[in-house]
């Protein structure tokens, strides 16, 4: 029996594959390495391979079958958003096409459990302070069309042959829960920060004027670690055959944080001189995203155990251990 962790070799796959390992289960990982690396999965086995390359059904449903899956979870995607709204026929060729291939083989082989990487983007803009699961999904962009579309498709295989699963709504994920397997992409605030720091740089606030108490952006910070522990709490959730009252979880803090907070946070912990830049307003940058976790703490039993500090005093420990920045 093992557990099938597609895109394990990447920032928030890697820190899943380590928790698997630490409670001693068979772990295989299929990762195509075009972020992840292979250095960071331990002695998971390591399959590479595409899943939204050619022959890639069939391939995936052979390493079902010889290595005994029983679960999936499925990280591998493209998550850019600018990315996607420049190249969106590519967004739905991988993240779609890479899911379709996916679920195809777990249907052929038998697999039933599966557990999705969501993001908050499928949300949109939504015009509340606290978002639930069931705010309307509007999504903004080709990339939280296809994470949506994601759920939509598992819904209908839970239909036709009884898939069991569940999508976890990742709001802002940072930090690392060891200092090899920080973000190694310059994507995201925090490593963005960090990133113009080490070049000697100011770090860039794209805004404050918003209608938010400091004038930058809120949003809702969750950490790496707090975020892998919730992928073992929806695998426990999965197993058994009992009837599955929800299927999407936000997987948040319930509290937000102001790119200024992340900011001084950051300068707080490191000690360095982080006097930022004020930069105009980024394109579709809603004020405010801050979810309500209580579904998943109800249903999962799964609450987030850190806060700001601890995210960003990880994200610091492993920059300071890197090098190893992609993108
Ligand atoms: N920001 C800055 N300066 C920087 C980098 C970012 O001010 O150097 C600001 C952004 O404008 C935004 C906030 O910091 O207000 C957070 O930006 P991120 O890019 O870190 O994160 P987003 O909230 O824009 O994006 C995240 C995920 C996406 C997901 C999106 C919507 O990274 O994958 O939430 O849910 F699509």
């Amino acid at each position: 029996m093992s557990t099938l962790v597609i895109g394990g070799a990447g920032y928030i796959g890697a820190h899943v594959v380590r928790l698997l390992l630490d409670r001693g289960e068979d772990v295989v990982v299929v990762d195509d390495l075009s972020t992840g690396a292979a250095d960071r999965i331990g002695e998971a086995t390591l399959v590479e391979l595409d899943v939204a390359g050619p022959g890639a059904q069939e391939s995936l449903e052979k390493v079902m079958r010889e290595r005994d899956v029983t679960a999936v979870i499925h990280f591998a995607a493209k998550k850019q958003v600018g990315e996607s709204v420049a190249r969106p026929t590519w967004y739905y060729l991988n993240n779609v096409g890479g899911l379709a291939n996916v679920l195809a083989a777990m249907e052929a082989s038998g697999v039933t459990r599966m557990i999705f990487s969501s993001s908050a983007a499928v949300y949109g803009m939504p015009p509340v302070e606290l978002v639930t699961e069931d705010v309307d999904c509007r999504p903004i962009n080709p990339y939280g069309e296809t994470k949506l579309i994601g759920e939509w498709m598992m819904a209908d295989c839970e239909r036709a042959w009884g898939l069991r699963w569940a999508g976890l709504r990742y709001f802002n994920v940072a930090g690392s829960g060891w200092p090899d397997l920080g973000d190694p992409a310059v994507l995201n605030l925090v490593p963005m920060v960090l990133d113009r720091l080490e070049r000697g740089d100011r770090p860039k606030i794209f805004g404050d004027d918003y209608p938010t108490p400091d004038g930058t952006c809120i949003r809702d910070y969750i950490h790496v670690l707090d975020l892998a522990h919730a992928h073992l709490a929806a695998a426990n959730y999965l197993e058994g055959d009992g009837a599955l009252i929800e299927h999407v979880f936000n997987v948040a803090t319930g509290e937000g944080a102001s790119v200024r907070q992340v900011i001084d946070t950051l300068g707080a912990v490191s000690g360095l001189d982080v006097t930022p830049d004020i930069e105009a307003r980024r394109p579709g940058d809603p004020p405010r995203l801050v979810a309500a976790p209580d579904r998943i703490n109800a249903v999962l039993g799964w609450k987030a155990e850190h806060r700001l500090e601890d995210i960003i005093r990880s994200a610091w420990e492993a920059w300071q251990a890197g090098p190893r920045r992609i993108g």
